[in-house]
């Protein structure tokens, strides 16, 4: 079983794009939303969250754990892959090497949360590439508000991504990296406001290929790939679970259309 989670909703972004390449595997998703959002909360407490949530996902019996937040990998992957060393787990990256290897103005914008803003892990990659390209970052200041209450489009979720997604545009980012998870939900408005001479950038596709790479190489593929149609996947939450099964709902129906259209 694979065990996936986020401080919310936001994960089931990752989880579709798994979907698309791993349809036949079981899931249990965690939606941790009674401590939603993660973004402001300390590094400490996100990894003590990490450690409940990962008990609780190997007693459920997974073999395989998807940190789909960007804020819980820079706080908590080190140290959960340190006390379940035996345990793989997958987490976010978010994706400035494409960004800034295809930039043609120079200057990428990245948006996540406060706290992966400031964990060494972003630290890192923005310092192998901060030479080559001018990197400029921004909170995306209500996003993941807006995300759990499922609003993904309209008036309101227009005025709250153009107020963070401004000075990366007015400083000429030509390429926008999408580094929380809950941000891809809000598309719409994000491609509408950077226009098309931007490209937004979501890591979620290559992390689901980096799980299937990682789960061949352990031999943990369900062989039996014929035993489900639709996929085997149960939602639990630390708050109401309300919110993720909505959006699940959209997610599906969104796969389904890509599918059979
Ligand atoms: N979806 C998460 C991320 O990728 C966390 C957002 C939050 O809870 O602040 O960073």
């Amino acid at each position: 079983m694979i065990g996936i989670y986020d401080s919310g909703s936001g994960g089931l972004s990752v989880l579709r794009e798994i979907l698309k390449i791993l349809p036949r595997e079981k899931y249990v998703y965690y939606a941790d939303n009674a401590f939603c959002p993660y973004g402001e909360k300390t590094p400490e407490f996100i990894r003590q969250r990490g450690r409940i949530i990962t008990e609780y996902l190997l007693g459920r019996g997974a073999d395989i754990i998807v940190i789909a937040c960007n804020t819980a990998t820079g706080a908590a992957i080190s140290t959960l892959r340190k006390e379940y060393a035996n345990v793989p787990f997958i987490g976010m990256e978010p994706a400035v090497k494409p960004a800034a290897l295809s930039s043609k103005s120079g200057i990428i914008g990245v948006l996540a949360t406060a706290g992966t803003l400031k964990a060494s892990k972003y630290l890192n990659t923005k310092g192998i590439y901060e030479g080559d390209v001018k990197i400029v970052e921004h909170v995306g200041v209500g996003f993941v508000e807006l995300v759990e209450k499922g609003i993904l489009d309209g008036p309101e979720a227009e005025r709250t991504v153009r107020a963070s997604l401004a000075p990366l545009l007015d400083a000429g980012a030509d390429r926008i990296v999408l580094g929380c998870t809950h941000y891809p939900f809000l598309i719409a408005p994000i491609e509408r406001i950077a226009g098309s001479g931007v490209q937004i950038i979501d890591p979620a596709p290559s992390v689901a290929r980096h799980l299937l790479e990682v789960m061949e190489e352990k031999g943990l593929r369900k062989s039996d790939a014929s035993v489900s149609v639709s996929p085997d996947l149960e939602i639990v939450a630390s708050g109401d679970d309300a919110p993720s099964k909505r959006l699940y709902e959209l997610v599906l129906k969104d796969i389904k259309d890509k599918q059979y259209a």
